[in-house]
C-alpha cells in the first residue's frame, strides 16, 4: 500500500510540473502581450468569416504560424515573417494549426489580396491549380439562372463556369474571403522601441 501511495503521488507531481512548465507558465508569460502597432482588430465582417473558417476546418490543412528562417523556408516560400505573441492579441481562440497540407495563410491576404481569385478558388481550387487536393466548398455558392443586383457573381477562369448559370457567393462566403484579405502580419514583428 505504501508503494501504491508513492507511486500516485509521484504521479501528481510530475503531472503538476508539466502542467505547469506546459501550460501555466506559457499562460503567464503571454497572457498580457498586446496587439503589435501594425495589428488591426477584425471588423465584425471578418470575424464572421472566421467563424466559417473554424466551421469548415480549413485549420486541419493551413497552419497560420510562419517559422524563424533559421528552422524552416518559410520566408523564401512568401509566407511571411516568423510570427511572434503579439500578432495573435486578436485570435481568439487562435488558429496556429498543426498540418501543412497547405500553405501557411498567416500572410494570405498580402500574398492574394484578390476576391475574385479566392471566391473562385473556395468554388472550385482546381480551376486554379490544377492538381490541388484543397476540398471544393460548392455549398457556399449557390448556382442561379440570372444573378440579382446585389449578388456577388464569381468569376470563374473561361471554361470552367457551370453552363447555362451563374455562381453567386453566399454572405458566408463573402466574410471568409473578407477574413482571408485581413490575414496579413507584414508589419515589423517587435514593437518600435
Ligand atoms: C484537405 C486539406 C485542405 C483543406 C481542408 C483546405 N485546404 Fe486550402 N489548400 C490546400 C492545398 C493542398 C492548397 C494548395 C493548392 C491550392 O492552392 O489549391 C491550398 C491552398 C489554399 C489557398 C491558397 C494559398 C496560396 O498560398 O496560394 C487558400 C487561400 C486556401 N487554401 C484557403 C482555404 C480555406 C479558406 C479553407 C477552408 C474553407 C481551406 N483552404 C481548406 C488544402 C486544404
Amino acid at each position: 500500500m505504501n508503494n501504491e501511495i508513492k507511486l500516485v503521488s509521484g504521479a501528481m507531481v510530475m503531472l503538476a510540473l508539466a502542467t505547469s512548465a506546459l501550460v501555466v507558465l506559457p499562460y503567464l508569460q503571454v497572457r498580457d502581450t498586446p496587439p503589435l502597432p501594425g495589428l488591426k482588430p477584425y471588423s465584425s465582417a471578418e470575424l464572421r468569416g472566421r467563424e466559417v473558417y473554424i466551421a469548415n476546418g480549413c485549420v486541419y490543412c493551413h497552419s497560420q504560424q510562419p517559422r524563424a528562417r533559421n528552422f524552416a523556408p518559410d520566408h523564401a516560400r512568401g509566407w511571411g515573417r516568423a510570427t511572434v505573441a503579439g500578432d495573435y492579441a486578436y485570435d481568439q481562440p487562435h488558429l496556429l494549426g498543426t498540418m501543412r497540407t497547405g500553405p501557411d495563410l498567416m500572410n494570405i491576404g498580402v500574398r492574394q489580396p484578390s476576391e475574385a481569385w479566392h471566391l473562385g478558388h473556395l468554388f472550385q481550387p482546381r480551376a486554379y491549380v490544377p492538381d490541388s487536393i484543397m476540398p471544393s466548398y460548392p455549398f457556399l455558392f449557390e448556382l442561379k439562372a440570372r444573378a440579382d443586383r446585389d449578388d456577388v457573381v464569381v468569376s470563374l477562369p473561361a471554361g470552367l463556369a457551370p453552363a447555362g448559370s451563374v455562381v453567386v457567393a453566399r454572405p458566408e462566403a463573402v466574410d471568409l474571403v473578407r477574413y482571408l484579405q485581413s490575414l496579413d502580419r507584414s508589419y515589423p514583428g517587435v514593437a518600435a522601441q
